[in-house]
C-alpha cells in the first residue's frame, strides 16, 4: 500500500524541485492508482490535500463544478499559504465558478472554434513556418535548444498577434509567463524574493502593460482579442477594468507554457521513440492522432487544485466541505483503465480519450488552438529531418504545475529532398 510517508519520501508531488530533478514520479502515481486513487496527504508544511489520480475520478469532479471548486485554489502549494495573498489579483476565467463562469467563458468561447480557427489558420502557420524555417532552410544539419529555438517563440507569437501585442514586445510575454509559472525555479526567481512575490511581481508588470494597450485599443479599435475584451458587456454592462486585465493575463499566461511544453515533450517523444517519427513521416495523415498522443504523453499541466463546497464520498474516501483536491492529469494519462498499454507511445492511438486539456465545466479554452500550433510545428519541421538526437542533458523546469523543459538541446541532419 502506498502510504502519506512512502509518497512523501520518495517524491513531493505538488514540490517544484522533485519535478526539476526528477522529472514525472509515474512510479509513484501507477503506485497510487491502484493502491490509493483518492489519497489523502496528511501534511503539515502545506496544505493537506486530497491526491486524486484515476481518470474517473478527475472526470467525475471536474463535472461537478458546483462542489468542486475552482475558485478558492487553483494549485496545490508547497509551502503553507500566505493569507490575502490570493486576493490580490482579479480572478481570472480559471478561476471562476458557477454561474459566472458559464457567463464569462461564453464571451470569448467562439473565438477559439475550429471554426473560428479556420479563418486564422493561415496566419498562424505563416507565424510557425517563420520560425522552423529559420532551423531548417539552407542547411544540412543544425545543433539548437529546440526551447529556445521553436517551442517557446511560437506559443508567444501566437498569443501575442491574436492579443494585438506589437512585435517588438513579444520578448517582454516570455519573461513575464517564466516568472508567472515557473516562479519556483531558480532561474527565474527574483533575487531576495519568494516564489510568490516573484509570481506577483510579474503580475504587476503584465498587468501596467496591457492597462496601457488597453486604453489604445479603447480609443483605438483593432481587430484583436484585447479590443473584444474592450467590448465585452455582461448584464448590459461593460466589464471593469481589472476583468480585462484579468482576460489579458489568462490568454497569455494559459496560452504559453503549456503549448510549448507540449511541443518540447513532443519532440522529445519523437526522439526517443524514433520508430514512431519515421511512421509519421511516412504516413502525414496521422499527424492529427499524433498531436493527440502527444499531448496525452506530455500531459503538460500536472496538477489543478479543486475545493469541496460538499461532504462527498468517493471510492468509500470522506471527502468533507472546504478540503482542497489536486487532480494529476498526467497519472489520468497512464491509466490502464482508460489506454491499451498507456507507456507506449503510440502515434495511431485510437481511441485516446486523455485529460490533457482537462474535462467538464473547465475544459482548455485553447485546446484547439494548442492542436494547431502542435501541427503547425511538426508539419514544417519533421519532413525535414533526416537524423535527429539528444545534443546534452535536458533541463527541467522547477513546477508542480506545468512540467516544463526548459531546454531541449538538438542535434539533426536536415533531408535534402525534401
Ligand atoms: C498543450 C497545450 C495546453 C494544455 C495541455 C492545456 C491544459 C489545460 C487544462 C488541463 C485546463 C483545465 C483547467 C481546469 O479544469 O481547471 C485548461 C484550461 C484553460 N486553458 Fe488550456 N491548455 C493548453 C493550451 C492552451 C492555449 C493555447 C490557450 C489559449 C487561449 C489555453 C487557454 C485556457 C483557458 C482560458 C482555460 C480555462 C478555461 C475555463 O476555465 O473555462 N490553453 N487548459
Amino acid at each position: 500500500m502506498a502510504s502519506a510517508a512512502s509518497v512523501a519520501e520518495n517524491f513531493n508531488i505538488v514540490h517544484p524541485v522533485d519535478y526539476a530533478s526528477q522529472g514525472y514520479p509515474h512510479d509513484i502515481w501507477t503506485q497510487l492508482r491502484r493502491d490509493e486513487p483518492v489519497f489523502w496527504w496528511d501534511r503539515t508544511d502545506g496544505i493537506p490535500f486530497w491526491a486524486i489520480t484515476k481518470h474517473a475520478d478527475i472526470t467525475e469532479i471536474s463535472r461537478l463544478p458546483n462542489e468542486f471548486e475552482n475558485g478558492p485554489r487553483l494549485v496545490i502549494g508547497h509551502q503553507p499559504e500566505v493569507e490575502g495573498m490570493r486576493d490580490m489579483f482579479p480572478p481570472t476565467l480559471i478561476q471562476l465558478d458557477p454561474p459566472k463562469h458559464g457567463l464569462y467563458r461564453q464571451l470569448i468561447s467562439k473565438r477559439f472554434t475550429p471554426r473560428a480557427l479556420k479563418k486564422i489558420h493561415g496566419d498562424i502557420e505563416e507565424i510557425g513556418k517563420e520560425i522552423v524555417d529559420a532551423l531548417v532552410v539552407d542547411k544540412d544539419s543544425g545543433e539548437c535548444d529546440f526551447v529556445e529555438e521553436v517551442a517557446a517563440p511560437l506559443p508567444i507569437a501566437v498569443i501575442a498577434w491574436l492579443l494585438g501585442v506589437p512585435r517588438e514586445d513579444w520578448k517582454l510575454l516570455f519573461d513575464w509567463t517564466n516568472r508567472t509559472i515557473g516562479a519556483g525555479d531558480p532561474e527565474y526567481i527574483s533575487e531576495g524574493k519568494t516564489q510568490q512575490e516573484t509570481a506577483s511581481e510579474a503580475m504587476i508588470e503584465l498587468f501596467q502593460y496591457f492597462s496601457q494597450l488597453v486604453e489604445q485599443r479603447r480609443k483605438n479599435p483593432q481587430d484583436d482579442l484585447i479590443t473584444l475584451f474592450t467590448q465585452f458587456e455582461v448584464d448590459g454592462k461593460p466589464l471593469p477594468p481589472m476583468d480585462i486585465l484579468a482576460w489579458c493575463l489568462i490568454i497569455v499566461v494559459a496560452g504559453n507554457e503549456t503549448t510549448r511544453n507540449g511541443t518540447t515533450g513532443g519532440m522529445l517523444a519523437f526522439i526517443e521513440h524514433q520508430d514512431q517519427l519515421r511512421a509519421l513521416q511516412a504516413d502525414p495523415s496521422l499527424m492529427d492522432s499524433a498531436v493527440e498522443e502527444v499531448v496525452r504523453w506530455t500531459s503538460p499541466i500536472i496538477h489543478f487544485g479543486r475545493t469541496a463546497t460538499v461532504d462527498y464520498e468517493l471510492r468509500g474516501k470522506q471527502i468533507k466541505t472546504g478540503d482542497a483536491l489536486a487532480l494529476f492529469y498526467p497519472s489520468a494519462n497512464r491509466d490502464e483503465e482508460v489506454f491499451e498499454d498507456p507507456f507506449e507511445f503510440r502515434i495511431d492511438r485510437r481511441p485516446n480519450r486523455h485529460l490533457g486539456f482537462g474535462v467538464g465545466e473547465h475544459f482548455c479554452l485553447g485546446a484547439h488552438l494548442a492542436r494547431l500550433e502542435l501541427r503547425v510545428a511538426y508539419k514544417h519541421l519533421l519532413p525535414r529531418i533526416e537524423e535527429i538526437e539528444l545534443a546534452g542533458p535536458v533541463s527541467r523546469l522547477h513546477s508542480a504545475l506545468v512540467g516544463g523543459v526548459k531546454r531541449l538541446p538538438i542535434r539533426y541532419k536536415i533531408r535534402q529532398e525534401a
